[in-house]
């Protein structure tokens, strides 16, 4: 699945939610396509900066509503969240040389990886929270 793929497959049918995944996706891609210029290693690090904080701010909205809904699996969600914040910052020297020296996949395949397994395993579980019956 491309990080284009991503923006349109993974919808938890929360629209503020889903408008955030893919303006997170846009950063993503941003970061390859800096990645793969060359002498673009200061930008890469802004932009790893860039997603970690849009990801904080994100992670802190879908946490507020779970709380507001007291959503039963809020503990475990969180605790995904907080490890995907200490892998942005690994990510960022792990796939310095372009491969992830942790999980060998190239910086796009980590990327992917890293946003679509939390996003179909926890985020859809999500869907229906902020639904007209809440
Ligand atoms: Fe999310
Ligand atoms: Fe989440």
């Amino acid at each position: 699945m491309s990080l284009t793929n991503l923006k349109d497959g993974l919808n938890t049918g929360i629209d503020s939610l889903d408008y955030e995944h893919r303006k997170l996706v846009g950063v993503m891609e941003a970061i390859c396509d800096s990645f793969d210029r060359a002498d673009s290693a200061p930008e890469v690090s802004d932009l790893f900066g860039k997603l970690y904080a849009e990801a904080s701010a994100h992670f802190a909205l879908e946490e507020s509503l779970m709380r507001e809904k007291k959503y039963r699996l809020y503990d475990a969600h969180k605790a995904d969240h907080e490890q995907l914040l200490d892998q942005i910052r690994n990510m960022m020297e792990a796939c310095e040389d372009g491969k992830c020296t942790d999980c060998g996949m190239n910086l796009r395949a980590c990327l992917e990886a890293w946003f679509a397994g939390h996003v179909t395993e926890a985020d859809s579980g999500l869907r229906g929270l902020a639904g007209p019956s809440g």
